[in-house]
């Protein structure tokens, strides 16, 4: 399969970009390489991609629409997996229009896209975010999500809408997946594990918000990589069951689907911080904080409908994630 990445040279597009590289795909990777976070590591990444023949690298943004059409009529990709994307929550609250920019506008270009040029399906990154204010847990792909407490999920739920519409109207198969907390080797700075180790390590205090009472459902890359290729690799269908009188969130009579993808097990913030400790050796000094503007207090993920549609639930708990985690960055550090 020819495979369209975006936010190759991101997180978790550059871990799936080499997923795909060596069952045999062919990746074109789209990325900007913008200063959101150090550049110096996207570029690190980029190069684990751009090492192997199976790979096309290639500069642009998501907002350019001449630029993506461009890549499309050129390269003709099968599939499409969307993850380039203004992330975090916080920033959304000092720089909403990057939001707009990459994850709006962006987005319309890459539906556009696949809608002129054809594409089999598209899988797009969503977030744990969209749930806002919902606090019946376990979070469910079920239940609406009509109550984002920050633009960051309030563009994401966004771009669930203009899916479906496009699923709707042109019948694009779309998938989106609602991504719970992801961490791991080459993670993003500016979240929260990356920080923590950086901080604890330099004998400086660490910020902890909510106190530390805060629950997520840490999610570990190469779970979240089984999870989106086994997505990509089941076209997300037609529900023929769907009833308009009631109408079920996830799924549509078009070819729509959205699953949460998270580990279904929460840890408390404090208990997280524990486990990065023994993994470094070393205790932090511990600032606590109220919980911050936009950020929710738990999350928790519903994962019976990825069990139900592709036979896979996230497994690897924090004390092996956070494990691997340290060790690859004393080796990328050389701390
Ligand atoms: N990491 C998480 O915990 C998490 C949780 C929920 C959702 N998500 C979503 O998953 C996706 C991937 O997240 P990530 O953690 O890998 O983030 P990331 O910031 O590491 O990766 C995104 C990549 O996209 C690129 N990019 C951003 N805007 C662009 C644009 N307009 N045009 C071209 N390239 C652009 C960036 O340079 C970056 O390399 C994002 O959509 C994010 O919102 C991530």
């Amino acid at each position: 399969m020819k495979v369209l990445v975006t936010g190759t040279a991101g997180f978790i597009g550059n871990h799936l970009a080499l997923r795909l590289l060596e069952r045999g795909d062919e990746v074109v990777g789209i990325d900007n390489l913008n200063d959101y976070y150090d550049v110096q590591i996207k570029k690190d990444r980029l190069a684990r991609a751009t090492a192997h023949a199976g790979f096309t690298d290639i500069r642009a943004n998501l907002e350019d629409k001449a630029a993506i059409d461009k890549v499309f009529k050129e390269h003709k990709p099968d599939r499409v997996v969307n993850l380039a994307a203004q992330a975090g929550v916080r920033y959304s609250l000092i720089n909403p229009q990057a939001y707009i920019d990459s994850n709006i506008t962006g987005f319309i270009n890459i539906l556009e896209a696949c809608r002129h040029f054809g594409c089999e399906h598209l899988v797009y990154a969503s977030s744990s975010s969209v749930y806002g204010a919902n606090t019946a847990m376990p979070f469910s792909v079920h239940n609406n999500v009509d109550h984002p407490v920050s633009l960051y999920a309030a563009s994401k739920k966004s771009n669930e809408l203009m899916a479906h519409t496009y699923s709707h109207l042109f019948g694009l198969p779309t998938t989106g997946l609602r991504f719970f907390t992801v961490y791991g080797p080459w993670g993003r700075p500016d979240m929260a594990l990356f920080i923590f180790t950086r901080k604890i390590l330099a004998g400086e205090p660490i910020d902890v918000f909510n106190y530390g009472h805060h629950r997520r459902d840490f999610t570990y890359i190469d779970d979240i990589v089984e999870g989106v290729i086994r997505t990509l690799d089941h076209v997300a269908p037609a529900n023929s069951d769907w009833n308009s009188d009631a109408p079920d969130p996830a799924t549509s009579k078009a070819p729509y689907r959205i699953y949460n993808i998270g580990s279904n097990n929460p840890v408390e913030l404090l208990r997280y911080i524990e486990v990065l400790e023994d993994c470094l050796g070393k205790k932090a000094e511990k600032n606590l904080l109220p919980l911050q503007l936009g950020d929710v207090p738990d999350t928790y993920a519903d994962v019976d409908a990825l069990i139900e549609d592709v036979n896979y639930k996230p497994a690897t708990p924090v004390e092996t994630g956070i494990e691997n985690f340290v060790r690859w960055y004393r080796d990328y550090y050389k701390v």
